[in-house]
């Protein structure tokens, strides 16, 4: 198994200090979503446990790093979020482990640096169902931020977008992520027609 490139974490308190997720996922739309949830890269949890607690349906949480998913499932347990599956697994190497459609969401936070981007977006693009979406964040270039990867491959929302479409997804908006001072949002989605 590999992770990908600086993908590394640092202390779970500094990492908390850089988000709020409770805004991030309700402005990516995850608030009240019906349907399951496929997280690539759980680290902490950060994202997952806000989003299992906006969700009806099942947050599916991988991450290739056990500490990582231990900690999450804790998380989970002590938040009573029963709708929580985390899973250890290389989404790179061996794909998500769901079936094609699976999926209303899928969040891609602070994952595309990776060596192959558009290979995890198809992944992405496979496991959403029709019209599903993908939430995207990642660091910002325009500033000096604190912490993410070093700048050659630190990729900017207009590059993820077009990544994205090179996956097939379509192009939904760019989303200013006002409660969040170092990283930009973006919403994309699986057309309901194949193209
Ligand atoms: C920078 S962290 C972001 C974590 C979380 N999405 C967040 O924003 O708080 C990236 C995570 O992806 C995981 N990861 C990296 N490569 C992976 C792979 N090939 N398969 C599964 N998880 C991977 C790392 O272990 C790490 O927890």
């Amino acid at each position: 198994m590999s992770k990908g490139r600086e993908s590394g974490m640092p202390d779970e308190s500094y990492w908390d200090t850089f988000f709020n997720p409770e805004c991030i996922v309700a402005k990516l739309d995850c608030a009240g979503l019906r349907g399951n949830v496929l997280e690539f890269g759980c680290g902490y949890g950060t994202f997952t446990i806000p989003t299992a607690k906006l969700v009806h349906g099942n947050v599916v949480a991988l991450d290739i790093d056990p500490d990582m998913v231990s900690i999450t499932a804790r998380k989970a347990e002590e938040a009573g979020l029963p709708n929580v599956t985390t899973k250890l697994r290389d989404f790179v190497a061996d794909g998500c482990g769901v079936p094609e459609g699976y999926a209303e969401y899928a969040m891609l936070f602070n994952i595309l640096h990776i060596e192959n981007p558009v290979g995890l977006l198809k992944e992405a693009y496979r496991v959403l169902a029709p019209g599903g979406k993908a939430g995207i964040i990642h660091w910002r270039s325009d500033i000096k931020t604190p912490r993410g990867p070093s700048p050659d491959i630190r990729p900017s929302a207009e590059q993820c977008r077009v990544w994205g479409e090179q996956a097939g997804l379509n192009f939904d908006r760019y989303e200013s992520l006002c409660c969040c001072s170092w990283h930009w949002g973006l919403v994309m989605s699986r057309p309901t027609v194949r193209i």
